[in-house]
């Protein structure tokens, strides 16, 4: 039998990357994308192929650019012909104050956070849908769901349209192909390694669990939400976050 197959935007490192060691482990075949660093993706590709009885492509694309999805969708079907498992991860963020904030950087945050899951949603989903059969999962944030810090304006916003487009693509594919999205709370990663210490001790201090996710432990839930075993959960938002 062949292997199932997923896609993992922005997957060169963080969560993305934990997220396709743990499908890779639960024998999915791996597509790893990322814009940026090829080495780093390709570095990715050799772990899954040196650790995981699995096969993994690694595919260099800006996915909030439609023929940069279009070349995509044309390389996984090329190599894998079915597609069962995508994983809306991609993301920026860059936090300042709104009086400082260009519109060309907030309208940057838009299309890299949202226009991305709309067009992998749309061209990706589609394919499943004609298959019937698929599982899609967007990254939001608990940002997307309250404002903590108007300093991510433009992140939160793009994290509120990845939970409306979750809600939405949900609707347009029912009843074949899954749409959930995961917000997650704070997380150990790159993204955070550059906040100011005080905030990071103060921001903990409100987690009940008293400390940041690691990766692993958001990557083994998505691991949860696409399998068989999750047969009934669809168009939801699932908040992950410690308690705060
Ligand atoms: N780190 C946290 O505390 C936290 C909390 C809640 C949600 N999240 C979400 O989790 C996801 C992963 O976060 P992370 O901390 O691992 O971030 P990260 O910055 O380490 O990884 C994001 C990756 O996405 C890639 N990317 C961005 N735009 C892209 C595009 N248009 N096409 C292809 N790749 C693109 C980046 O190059 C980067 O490698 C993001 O969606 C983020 O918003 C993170």
């Amino acid at each position: 039998m062949k292997n199932k197959v997923a896609i993992v935007t922005g997957a060169r490192r963080g969560l993305g990357e934990a997220i396709c060691y743990q499908l890779a482990k639960d024998g999915y075949d791996i597509v790893v994308n990322d814009m940026v660093e090829k080495e780093q993706v390709d570095k990715v590709v050799k772990h899954i192929e040196e650790n995981y009885s699995t096969n993994a492509i690694g595919v260099m694309a800006d996915v909030s650019k439609e023929e940069e999805v279009l070349k995509l969708l044309e390389i996984v079907k090329n190599r894998f012909n079915h597609i069962d498992v995508l994983i809306n991860n991609a993301a920026i963020v860059e936090d300042m104050e709104i009086k400082e904030r260009s519109t060309e950087l907030f309208n940057e945050t838009i299309r890299n956070n949202v226009t991305s899951t709309y067009l992998m949603s749309k061209y990706i989903g589609r394919e499943m849908f004609e298959k019937k059969h698929g599982k899609i999962i967007n990254i939001s944030s608990t940002n997307g769901i309250n404002a903590f810090f108007p300093t991510s304006i433009d992140y939160d916003a793009s994290k509120a349209a990845v939970i409306s487009l979750t809600h939405n693509f949900a609707l347009e594919y029912a009843p074949y192909v899954f749409v959930n999205s995961i917000a997650p709370g704070w997380i150990n990663t790159e993204m955070n390694k550059q906040l100011p210490k005080d905030l990071i001790k103060e921001e903990t201090d409100k987690i009940y669990l008293k400390r940041f996710a690691e990766v692993e432990e958001i990557a083994s839930f998505v691991s949860f939400m696409v399998s068989d075993a999750c047969s009934y959960l669809n168009g939801e938002i699932i908040k992950l976050d410690g308690g705060y």
